[in-house]
């Protein structure tokens, strides 16, 4: 049976990790992959390729691309692509790390740890200004018609393509303001999360409308906090069944339409950016078929 890595569709979990991989040796890269078959379940641990690794095995994902780096008035959006990506999803941050520990010494030394990132839920999936995060997310089926590849052919469908973006808040910035001017920054009313109908078009709910876009442009957002040291933010996680709604949608926020920014800008702005391409399941097994395996 083919389905997707069931961890994309569940609710997130209380904690998570994210690791990047980049790849340290090509020569390796080809012999060091099955390990993926025992190290992800799809189910905890969500697995995304990117296309360095692709390419580095001759094959070809259609739809895979790099992560376009953009700017906009004072912000820039950067590109930091990598080879792999996981999503270890768990409620124990010692079991976290362990699982972390033992997935970059099974992929040492063709591969390379090139990042890794401690998320959490907070309150029941909130961003940590404060709003609720994912209110507007496509729901059963229609987040399955989303994020998931179909009709596309074996080996393909149950896949998605995965957008994953480092925010890093001014969360200082963000509380100085009072709250109807966070409320306008959100398009969202802090203490209700209602919609707020004249809101500013800067707003970030009227940016990303994702009815508003020729053609819809629905996005399945797995987002979650993140705490290192001082820094904070969101790891943004979009799934889709192809880039475009997540490409339309940030060209949109970055104002190159018509010249209006979102607003979140002003108080967050991505560090680091990349696409993967998370490879479907067969009888509970990664199916790697696209690449050979
Ligand atoms: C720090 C970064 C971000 C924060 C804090 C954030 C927060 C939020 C919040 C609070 C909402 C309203 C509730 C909801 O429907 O989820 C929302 C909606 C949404 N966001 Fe973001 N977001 C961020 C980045 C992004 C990015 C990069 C994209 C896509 C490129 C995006 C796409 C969306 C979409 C599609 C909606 C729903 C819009 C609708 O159809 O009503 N967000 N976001």
């Amino acid at each position: 049976m083919v389905s997707c890595q069931p961890g994309i569709l569940a609710e997130v979990s209380p904690l998570a990790r994210y690791l990047t991989f980049v790849i340290k040796s090509n020569k390796l890269a080809k012999s060091a992959v099955p390990a993926l078959f025992d190290l992800v379940d799809g189910v905890n641990t969500v697995c995304g390729i990117g296309l360095s690794l692709v390419m580095a095995l001759a094959k070809e994902i259609p739809g895979l691309g790099t992560f376009p780096a953009s700017a906009g008035a004072g912000f820039a959006i950067p590109s930091t692509p990598a080879a792999l990506w996981f999503w270890l999803k768990g409620t124990d941050r010692g079991e976290l790390i362990l699982r972390s520990r033992s997935i970059e010494q099974q992929l040492t030394p063709a591969f390379q740890l090139s990042n890794v990132v401690d998320a959490f839920k907070y309150k029941t999936g909130f961003d940590l200004t404060g709003y609720e995060d994912g209110t507007e997310n496509p729901q059963a089926q229609a987040a399955v018609d989303a994020a998931i590849v179909q009709d596309q052919g074996a080996g393909l469908d149950g896949s998605s393509f995965v957008a994953v973006q480092l925010w890093v808040h001014d969360l200082g910035l963000f509380e100085k303001l009072p709250e109807t001017e966070q409320d306008n920054t959100i398009g969202r009313r802090k203490f209700d999360n209602q919609e707020i109908e004249d809101a500013p078009k800067s707003a970030h709910v009227k940016r990303t409308a994702q009815e508003s876009f020729q053609p819809e442009a629905f996005i399945l957002r797995r987002s979650m906090p993140w705490n290192a040291e001082q820094r904070t933010g969101l790891v943004f996680v979009a799934f889709g069944k192809s880039f475009a709604a997540f490409e339309a949608i940030l060209t949109r926020m970055t104002g190159s339409e018509d010249g209006i920014a979102d607003a979140l800008f002003n108080f967050t702005q991505p560090a680091a950016g990349a696409y993967f391409w998370c490879p479907p399941l067969q009888n509970g097994r990664l199916n790697l078929a696209k690449l050979g395996f």
